[in-house]
Parts: structure tokens; sequence; C-alpha cells
């Protein structure tokens, strides 16, 4: 079993909704995932339609009143079972536990049901509370969604000092991945932020982002996960994404349970990460494309086109360097129509002669991504 905690002790930044929807994902590509709901508000449950205020949860299990598999609901959803939480769970951070196993509660009660899941995805509460630490010390990776807001940055600092302090205390790596979430790409400070995270975290951060959209609010209202409640959505391809990603970054991590002398030192696992990504380009057929753009120094420039339904900048990650702007987009092999937006005004790619005629009289640049083409300059 390998373990995901979804972990950010800012409140609001969609760790929930990214555990129901990973969890279902996972699910449906045949994966064996139990989802434990560890924050007493029990909305993991609740996305899956099977709250019950009355249900046993972790609480009682760490009291020794009943073991973990005697409180899992089996089935919520294809392939997922679910560990529920109500507000008693609360009580569990404050219980009498000898001090070297405050945060080792979780893993020893996890043990007995390892070989039945393939992936166990953990919903943390919104604090650095002993449930949180003790999701993050069985945790093989730990995913942190972050809010594309004007606060929405300001933990991940304290998120970062807190799994230093499990690395150290628990003598191994733990992964980290960051998530974009409630991403709105019109607007500037949106994209301000996502260019921010790329720029500290690099290496880190996910290659898939989750957009902002109401479906998701609606899915939960249903009970139902978006794969299921809206399969063709964006966001239903984003967290599917997620899925792939995730389950290529675990296969190369030996799991937290097994043999510690199979731990890989630091510099392995971030070039295991790297192999993940590149092997997810090719699987899914997605090449990295970048454009460069010259000569458009301290001007707003971005980028539209028919792949990221003309949305400026959507699904774009972009990089100034001496002058030069810089456009990296995941694209299938195929051929693109596109816009640039400077300052304000869109209009054909000044460097590309390649344009065909739109409908409102102007021209639409041409991009032509082909098989194994790592990069294309304009
Ligand atoms: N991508 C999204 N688009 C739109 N709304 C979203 C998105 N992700 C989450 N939300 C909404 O934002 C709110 C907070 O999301 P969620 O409950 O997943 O966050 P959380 O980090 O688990 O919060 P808490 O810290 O309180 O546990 C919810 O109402 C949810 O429906
Ligand atoms: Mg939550």
């Amino acid at each position: 079993m390998k373990i995901i905690a979804i972990a950010n002790h800012k409140g609001g930044c969609g760790k929930t909704t990214t555990a129901i929807n990973l969890s279902a994902c996972l699910g449906i590509k045949g994966q064996r995932v139990l989802l434990l709901d560890l924050d007493p508000q029990g909305h993991s449950s609740l996305g899956f339609g099977v709250f019950n205020e009355d249900a046993r949860d972790l609480y009682d299990v760490f009291t020794g009143e009943v073991s973990i598999e005697e409180i899992i609901l089996p089935g919520v959803f294809t392939g997922v079972d679910v560990v529920p939480a109500t507000l008693t769970l609360a009580a569990a951070e404050h219980l009498p536990v000898r001090n070297e196993e405050r945060d080792e509660q979780l893993r020893i009660h996890l043990q007995p049901i390892r070989e039945r899941y393939d992936y166990a995805v953990i919903d943390c509460p919104p604090s650095t509370g002993l449930l949180s630490l003790n999701a993050l010390a069985v945790a093989d990776l730990v995913l942190i969604p972050v809010e594309m807001s004007l606060f929405g940055l300001s933990g991940i600092d304290h998120m970062y000092k807190t799994i230093a302090l499990m690395r150290a205390r628990h003598n191994r790596d733990i992964p980290i991945r960051l998530l974009p979430t409630l991403v709105d790409s019109r607007t500037r400070l949106c994209r301000q932020f996502l260019h921010e995270v790329g720029e500290r975290f690099a290496d880190d951060v996910s290659s898939v982002m989750v957009q902002s959209t109401v479906r998701l609010k609606e899915a939960v209202r249903q009970g139902a996960p978006i794969i299921a409640y809206d399969p063709t959505s964006t966001v239903a391809v984003q967290y599917n994404r997620l899925a792939d990603e995730l389950m290529l970054v675990l296969d190369a991590i030996p799991a937290s349970g097994e043999d510690r002398e199979r731990k890989s030192p630091i510099g392995q696992m971030k070039s295991a990460i790297e192999n993940a990504r590149a092997q997810l380009r090719k699987f899914s057929g997605e090449q990295k494309v970048t454009l460069r753009f010259y000569d458009l120094a301290g001007k707003d420039v971005r980028l539209a086109g028919s792949f990221n339904d003309w949305v400026p900048d959507q699904g774009v990650i972009t990089r100034w360097a001496d002058g030069v702007v810089e456009k990296n987009v995941m694209l299938m092999p195929g051929s693109y129509e596109y816009r640039l937006i400077i300052d304000g005004v869109w209009q054909e790619d000044p460097s590309n002669p390649e344009q065909v005629l739109n409908l409102s009289g102007g021209y639409n640049s041409i991009l032509h991504v082909e098989e194994e083409h790592e990069e294309i300059s304009v």
C-alpha cells in the first residue's frame, strides 16, 4: 500500500475535494483505494454520500475500542472504501500516548490492512496537530493543494518546515507534490501566483492544476465524485491526470512500510520523480512545447489558442529570462491556432509567418506539434 497524505494547514484550499476525486480516479483505474478521513468535519464521506454522524471513526480505533477493519465503509465507489470521520475525532488530538509514539498511531493501526489496498489517500484537517502529524509520519508522498489566491501561498513554507521536521525525526525522505487548485487563469493575480509557485517550488509542482469550477461543488452536493457526475468535464480530466502522475511517481518510490535499507537518498528520489514525469508525458502523448518571444520585455504577453479554449494563459506556464518571454504548454501532436495578447491587444504572432484568416477578419497563427519533437521555437 502506498500512502498519499493530502495536507495543508490552510483551510479551504481543496484538500477534501482532491481526496475524494483522486480516490475515485484511482478506483476507476482498477486500484484498491482506502480513503481515510482525518478531519472531524467528516466531509470526505459526505462527498461519497455516506456521511453518518454516529459512525465510529479513528478515535475509537486509537483508543483500542475497535479495530480499523471494523470501521471501514466498503465500496462507497468503484474500488474505494472509506474510513469515515465524525466530530468525535477531534478528541484524538488530546489522547494520552507516550511521546515517542505520538505520531505513530496511524502507522500501527494501518499495518494489518496494508496488503488489502494499493493506495491509501488521507484527507488531513486544516491544522498541523497530532492527526496531521500521524498522516505525515506514515505518508509515502505529501500532496499539498495550494489555492491560487491572495493568501494561498502563505502557508506553504510552514508545511515545508513541518515536513522537514518529520523527515529528520523518521530519518527518511517524504516527497512533496504541490497541486495548484481553484485556478482561474483569466485573472492576472492567479497567473502571477502560478508563476510564483513555478519559480519557487519548480521541481515539486505537479504538472497538473485544478481549475475553479462550480461543477465540483455540484458533484459534492450529489454525493458523487466528478468522474461520475461529469466525466468529460475539464476538471474530471485534470483529476484523472493527477491520479496518473501520482501512480507513476509512487511507483518509483519504495513504500514507507518497506525495508528501510531500500530507501533512496533524496537525489535519487528526485531523479525518479523526473523519470516518472517524462514517462507520463510519453504515456499521455503530450509534449512540452516552448514558444519563445523576443523583444517583448516589460510587456504583458499572454497566449490563447485552440488548445486552451482561447482563455489567455490557461494551462500555460510563463518564464521570463533576459528579455525573452517563454510560454510553456503541454500539447498532443497536432496543429493548433493561437493568438498573442500583448498589453491587452489580441494579435497574430509577428514572428510566425504561417497564419489563417479567422472569423473576425484577423489572422490566427498556426502551431504544429509533431511526434517526438521536444521543443518548438517560433
Ligand atoms: N477546483 C475547485 N473549484 C471550485 N470550488 C472548489 C474547488 N476545489 C474546492 N472547491 C470548493 O472550495 C471549498 C473548500 O474546498 P475543500 O473542502 O476541498 O477544502 P479543504 O482544504 O478540504 O477545506 P478544510 O481546510 O476546511 O478541510 C468547498 O466548498 C469546495 O466545494
Ligand atoms: Mg477538508
